[in-house]
């Protein structure tokens, strides 16, 4: 939900604000500004469109300010339009601001400032920031920037630049927007996510909540603008953290798409996130030690409740059909953006498990607020090092997936699956499980050092999946249908269609068609029936037949081997994944419904790594 950028060193800024918003583009694409100073002076250029659009329109005497900020925009107040881009100036035009957030009282605060005789040139929140800067400035942009974020209610990043102080930015974080802070030699970054800043530094601070930093080139200032006066009195000791993604991970690597690029890098996901924590010898022991839970408070453990938006909360609906069958621990799972209003009930030993790629969702960061307030362990399964969601919680296990670029998630959702399953044989040593599911865990535990091979074999034979996708395409809607894991699966193969093709899809409960949603299945209606799980194979056999009898068009996706399904459908119909153990062909098949969602927006020719009306990070609720 908007990326925003900043600044301040001795090279040229305008090259460098334009590299990094390239890389944020996914945060948001419907606007985007940039705002240099130099030598007391302001360069604003801003449109409505993409980064490449404002690209058109920099021009050459934009060219050699060292210091400046720049935003790209999902809208919230006001359309996608030049006048609503960031940033936003006061009326002196002395005070540049952009902003990645909701101010919850703008409107309030506006009319004040309207009283006080600003003029307002946009229908954003952003630019309340810039008159209240402008109505508390007195020499002291840090100061004044303080005393503004004091008046404001909401959730917020902010970065503001003052004509008079062309030495700094003042950067400040409310609640849940990520503010990074890069550091350089004898220059300072700032972005709304690490992958823009790799090109220039791997050290990074990560701005909190009630926090102001006053960055200039040689220094960065943390205090908490809820300090009165003199916020840059009070400084923060703060840990620097060092990333380890190098800045190629976040390039395309001749791939047409970040998305297609991702997809091909899920066996290093799976690799990676089982690296040194999963010992090849079954015998050896998992260690998780970032989760900091004991055996004994494993062993105690009374339910889990998973909390994730989105595709990571499709991963969490497979975490409940395995966690309750091999652990026989209640599972709740639910939606981010639901679980804070329904009044949650925590038990004396419940573990709340966020699962997030960015770390950075307001919803799913709002749950966990929740569920410390009433009481719970918070546990976080996140790919991104030092995110809110990972500073929030007690304990995190990351999924190492590298840093995901386009809208449409893929590995991480593969990494936290494989993330899933670490969890549960790591609570499974401490816990009494019967004599069946220690050696179907033992299965498991050989299965998942099997799926990169597995998992590389689809993706090197991938023209089948493309030529059924390429035919799905040509359909307005389209059904996914499944049982038990991969019910789940059906849902997120619905959603990544839906995401990038914009063909309609639902992702439904095989069982469930016949009560109502078998009513839109017509001659020829695409209806993909994922058909992994042994113990319901038979049970999707019949549904299958349901579709058929309705001249629907079934696509099988079925392990390796199949007789019956494939007989029924025929070849041509049917893919096929490796054998493993149950649970990981939704790993596998998930590789199948990512390619189809790809290829058919391909077909389409759509805009696949940024589709319409989306973000990748949605850090508003
Ligand atoms: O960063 P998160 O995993 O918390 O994001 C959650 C969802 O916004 C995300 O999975 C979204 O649904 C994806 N665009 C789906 O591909």
């Amino acid at each position: 939900m908007c990326g925003i950028v900043g600044y301040v060193g001795d090279k040229e800024a305008l090259p460098i604000l334009m590299d990094k918003l390239r890389m944020l583009t996914y945060r948001g694409y419907d606007s985007a500004g940039i705002a240099v100073s130099k030598n007391g002076h302001f360069y604003v250029r801003k449109c409505k469109g993409k980064v490449r659009d404002l690209e058109q329109i920099v021009d050459e005497d934009v060219g050699s300010g060292t210091i400046g900020i720049g935003h790209t925009r999902w809208a919230t107040h006001g359309p996608p339009s030049t006048r609503n881009a960031h940033p936003h100036l006061d009326c002196t035009g002395h005070i540049a601001v952009v902003q990645n957030g909701i101010v919850e009282n703008f409107w309030e605060l506006k009319q004040e400032l309207i009283e006080k005789g600003h003029t307002f040139q946009s229908d954003t929140d952003t630019e309340v920031i810039a008159h209240l800067v402008e109505e508390y400035y007195d020499d002291n942009l840090t100061t004044a920037v303080a005393l503004a974020m004091q008046r404001m209610k909401g959730s917020m990043a902010v970065l503001v630049m003052h004509r008079d102080e062309e030495d700094r930015l003042v950067a400040a974080k409310m609640d849940s927007p990520p503010l990074i802070i890069g550091l350089g030699r004898g220059e300072n970054h700032v972005a709304s996510d690490i992958p823009a800043l790799l090109h220039y530094t791997n050290k990074i601070y990560v701005l909190e909540d009630g926090e102001i930093a006053t960055i200039t080139r040689d220094s960065v200032i943390i205090s908490n603008y809820k300090e009165p006066t003199k916020p840059d009195r009070r400084l923060y000791e703060r840990k620097v953290i060092v990333v380890d993604w190098s800045p190629e991970v976040a390039q395309k690597g001749g791939y047409p798409h970040y998305m297609l690029k991702e997809i091909h890098e899920q066996p290093q996901t799976v690799l990676d996130t089982l690296r040194g924590r999963l010992p090849e010898r079954p015998d050896a022991p998992i260690e998780l030690p970032d989760l900091n839970v004991t055996p004994e408070e494993v062993a105690a453990v009374e339910r889990l409740t998973f909390v994730a938006c989105g595709t990571a909360y499709h991963a969490c609906l497979v975490a409940k059909y395995a966690f309750e069958q091999a652990l026989r621990i209640p599972v709740t799972v639910d939606i981010g953006s639901e679980y804070r209003y329904r009044q949650p009930i925590i038990g004396p030993n419940e573990w709340l498990v966020a699962v997030s790629q960015s770390g950075e969702t307001a919803d799913t960061i709002a749950s966990m607020r929740e569920g410390k307030e009433r009481g719970a362990r918070l546990l976080a399964i996140t790919n991104v090092v030092g995110s809110s969601v990972a500073r929030l919680a007690d304990g995190v296990l990351y999924t190492r997936a590298g840093p995901e670029v386009a809208v449409a998630s893929t590995k991480a959702f593969v990494g936290q699956l494989v993330g899933i399953f670490l969890l549960l044989l790591y609570m499974a040593q401490y816990r009494k499980v019967s004599r069946k599911t220690a050696k179907s865990l033992q299965a498991l535990r050989a299965g998942l050092w099997k799926l990169p091979e597995q998992i590389e074999r689809i993706l090197n034979d991938d023209g089948h999946v493309k030529a059924i996708a390429e035919a799905i395409a040509a359909h307005p809607s389209a059904f996914f249908i499944g049982r038990n894991l991969d019910e789940p699966l059906a849902r997120e193969g619905a959603l990544k269609l839906k995401e990038i093709s914009y063909i309609h899809a639902e992702g439904y409960p095989a069982g469930e068609l016949k009560h109502g949603t078998l009513a839109l299945l017509d001659e020829g209606v695409p209806v993909v029936a994922l058909a992994t799980q042994g113990a319901v194979y038979d049970k999707m056999v019949s549904n299958v037949q349901e579709v058929l009898a309705r001249s629907a068009w079934a696509i099988g996706v079925v392990p390796e081997g199949d007789k019956r399904l494939t007989e029924l459908l025929g070849e041509a119909n049917v893919l096929t994944i490796p054998r493993n153990h149950d649970w990981l062909h939704t790993v596998t098949a998930a590789v199948h419904v990512q390619l189809i969602a790809y290829y058919a927006a391909a077909a389409l020719g759509r805009d696949i790594d940024q589709p319409r009306n989306l973000a990748k990070s949605v850090t508003v609720e």
